[in-house]
């Protein structure tokens, strides 16, 4: 949702952080602002996220009330790739039959 934006030392850049939505398709953040070490850096102070959760930012907030995830899941269908059941079959995975199965 935020990223910091530090220096070598650790501080908060000149800059400051910035949120998700509001750096997103804007490289100027990245290009003039710092460049992406002090992006980096801050990505290194913050904890890991819980794995397969996407943030707010993803679905709620970064194309309106459009959900990233959805779009993404329909791109892959779009495009003829086959459904994560039959991935994890591919990996010799079980074969879930209720969203419990997958839960982590
Ligand atoms: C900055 O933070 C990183 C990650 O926590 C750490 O590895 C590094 O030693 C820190 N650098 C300084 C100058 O404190």
């Amino acid at each position: 949702e935020f990223y910091p934006r530090l220096d070598q030392f650790n501080r908060t850049t000149q800059f400051g952080g910035f949120n998700f939505v509001d750096g997103t398709l804007h490289s100027d953040r990245l290009i003039f602002q710092g460049g992406p070490d002090s992006i980096i850096r801050g990505f290194m102070s913050l904890p890991v996220k819980r794995p397969q959760r996407l943030t707010t930012a993803i679905t709620e907030n970064m194309f309106g009330s459009t959900d990233l995830g959805t779009i993404n899941i329909q791109r892959g269908r779009d495009h003829g790739l086959p459904p994560y059941i039959k991935f994890r079959r591919l990996c010799g995975l079980s074969t879930p039959r209720t969203f419990d199965d997958v839960i982590f």
